[in-house]
């Protein structure tokens, strides 16, 4: 039984093998992010961050969707009707999951997108640090076809993962994509049948898993910052985290690598992770 069970209304936290399956769980709505799905995911992520169990993130959706984006009527429609400083809250909520929280998260994080992904689940797609798909998976930008330009971070998300051209055509069409296209866009690092997809995910998180977890944040952490640096801010940056990560790193993992291949010749860290 899950330590987390029935913790959540509309997500679910199961904890294996080192793995947090993170799952959006409103699979009668498409797992559409209502304000409490919202709300939850923040508390979700800060709990799994905590749970040293928990070493590879893994979010996915149940049923048909991965999600069906933001709630139409829940996050739209509902809010409208309140007062205005509503927004405000509902906003904040949205992002502070969606984006805040997973794009620098303290642990390795991976997209399994198992079904429909529309609009405002782009952000936390990009944000997650790897994505896997189904073929099956079919995405789009669907906000034009509603009657509003991208919402939330989505527009952004786009420019800070795919093409100039490949971004306007799907925001300017509303035209859906399937997996495989995602994987030619860039967009996921990989797209397999789904039925194969839970294995391929778990292939990907046992690859990390076998990492030195204080580096491998320095390493992904420092790569999405640099990116809106400057060269010799990120010189200062990444230099500034790499000795952070050895002075915090409780295995002394440099070390273990460098006595690996030097003295006992034990690894070619071309080849392979030095042995912890
Ligand atoms: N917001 C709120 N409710 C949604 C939703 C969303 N984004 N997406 C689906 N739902 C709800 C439907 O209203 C329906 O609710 P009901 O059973 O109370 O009528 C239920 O989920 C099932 O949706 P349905 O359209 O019947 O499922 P489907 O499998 O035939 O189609 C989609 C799936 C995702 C193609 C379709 O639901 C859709 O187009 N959703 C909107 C996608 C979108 O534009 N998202 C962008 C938001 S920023």
């Amino acid at each position: 039984m899950s330590r987390y069970q029935n913790r959540w209304q509309t997500v679910t936290v199961d904890v294996e093998d080192g793995i947090a399956w993170v799952t959006l769980n409103r699979p009668e709505k498409r797992n559409a992010m209502s304000p409490t799905l919202n709300r939850e995911m923040r508390d979700v992520l800060e709990t799994v961050e905590q749970d040293a169990d928990a070493r590879v993130l893994v979010l996915t959706g149940a049923g048909s969707a991965w999600t069906a984006g933001m709630d139409l009527k829940e996050y739209f429609r509902e809010v409208d009707a309140g007062p205005e400083i509503l927004q405000e809250r509902i906003r904040r909520d949205a992002s502070e999951w969606q984006w805040k929280l997973l794009r620098l998260y303290s642990k390795p994080t991976i997209a399994m997108v198992n079904g429909w992904c529309f609009g405002g689940g782009f952000s936390p797609l990009v944000a997650c640090d790897l994505a896997i798909c189904a073929d099956e998976a079919t995405f789009g930008l669907s906000e034009i076809n509603w009657g509003i330009p991208p919402g939330n971070l989505v527009s952004k998300a786009m420019a800070d993962t795919v093409g100039h051209r490949q971004s306007l055509y799907y925001i300017m069409t509303g035209k859906t994509f399937d997996g495989a296209k995602a994987a030619q866009m860039g967009l996921v690092n990989k797209s397999v049948p789904l039925a194969q997809l839970r294995e391929e995910v778990i292939l990907l998180a046992r690859d990390l898993l076998d990492k030195n977890p204080v580096v491998l944040r320095a390493a992904k952490n420092g790569f999405k910052r640099c990116r809106e640096l400057t060269w010799e801010q990120s010189e200062d940056y990444l230099y500034a985290k790499l000795d952070q990560a050895q002075l915090r790193d409780p295995e002394h993992g440099r070390e273990q690598g460098l006595k690996q291949f030097l003295d006992d010749k034990s690894i070619k860290p071309g080849l392979q992770a030095y042995k912890r």
